[in-house]
């Protein structure tokens, strides 16, 4: 299916509508300008400043350290690089929890300094007070529900969650709960393919899947995955669409070769 370059800026209204004509919503991270410009020129629906960028872009082995003042600053390259696609912005662990006064100061922070058109925040109906006040101040709010990776010390692993009745009783209800606060999409991240389905159907408004299986609304990846540049991080749910870890390798290797062998630069490459 051909991308509506038409659009001029994806809004939370079309990916309703997509989800309604059933087309399906294209979503991928990203945390710099320079992407972001390949992305959206590429046709993305929507980009989105995960808070991944603890892991891909600073290497801490969680999301939870990274910042607000961090998460502004990769939004505010990432919304200079989107002409086109919905830029969604994560509240970092600890901007929102358990306060929903510190939940839309933290939203009004992310949409005031860096542009962004909305943000993303992680659990159920436990978050709900929180997205209901964010929202009134006229902030789009994406959900998260499944893996929840903010949350991974209370999960202990990375594994598949609402595998059990009860997990996924729950997961049916948040959703709905989501969905009521105001929510315009959620993110399921890793739950069983059959009960994404079944969530899915049970809203209307648009599911973003994460190792979801086919029937969610849309599919999201962190871009550095799927274009290869994190080795050997290989889960089932992920393709690969480019080794760039190799190519860069390679690249790295003839500089330094040309550099050393002193072929570089040649008489063209100066002035
Ligand atoms: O931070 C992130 O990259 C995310 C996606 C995995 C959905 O939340």
């Amino acid at each position: 299916m051909s991308v509506n370059k038409e659009i001029k800026r994806v809004t939370t209204h079309i990916l309703q509508e997509m989800k309604q004509r059933g087309e399906k919503i294209a979503m991928l991270t990203a945390y710099d300008y320079s992407m972001a410009t390949i992305l959206d020129d590429a046709g993305l629906d929507v980009l989105l400043v995960g808070d991944s960028a603890s892991n891909v872009m600073a290497g801490h082995e969680t999301t939870l350290p990274i910042t607000l003042d961090q998460m502004i600053y990769h939004a505010q390259g990432v919304v200079r690089g989107a002409n086109r696609a919905f830029v969604v912005v994560d509240l970092p662990f600890g901007s929102y929890q358990g306060n929903s006064k510190e939940a839309l100061n933290s939203a009004i922070r992310i949409m005031k300094e860096s542009g962004a058109h909305g943000v993303k925040l992680e659990g159920g109906s436990e978050v709900c007070e929180s997205i209901q006040r964010i929202i009134t101040a006229g902030i789009p709010v994406m959900g998260h529900l499944g893996l929840t990776p903010q949350s991974i010390y209370k999960f202990g692993t990375y594994t598949v969650r609402a595998k059990d009745e009860e997990e996924a009783n729950k997961l049916k209800a948040d959703i709905l709960a989501l969905q009521d606060a105001g929510c315009f999409a959620v993110v399921l991240e890793k739950i069983p393919a059959k009960l994404a389905n079944e969530v899915t159907k049970s809203v209307n408004i648009p599911t973003i899947g994460i190792g979801a299986g086919a029937d969610c609304d849309g599919q999201v990846l962190v871009v550095n995955d799927m274009i290869g540049l994190t080795k050997g991080f290989k889960p089932r749910f992920l393709r690969q669409y480019i080794n760039l870890y190799d190519g860069i390798l390679g690249a790295a290797k003839a500089y330094i070769d040309d550099v050393k062998g002193n072929d570089f630069p040649n008489e063209k490459e100066q002035y």
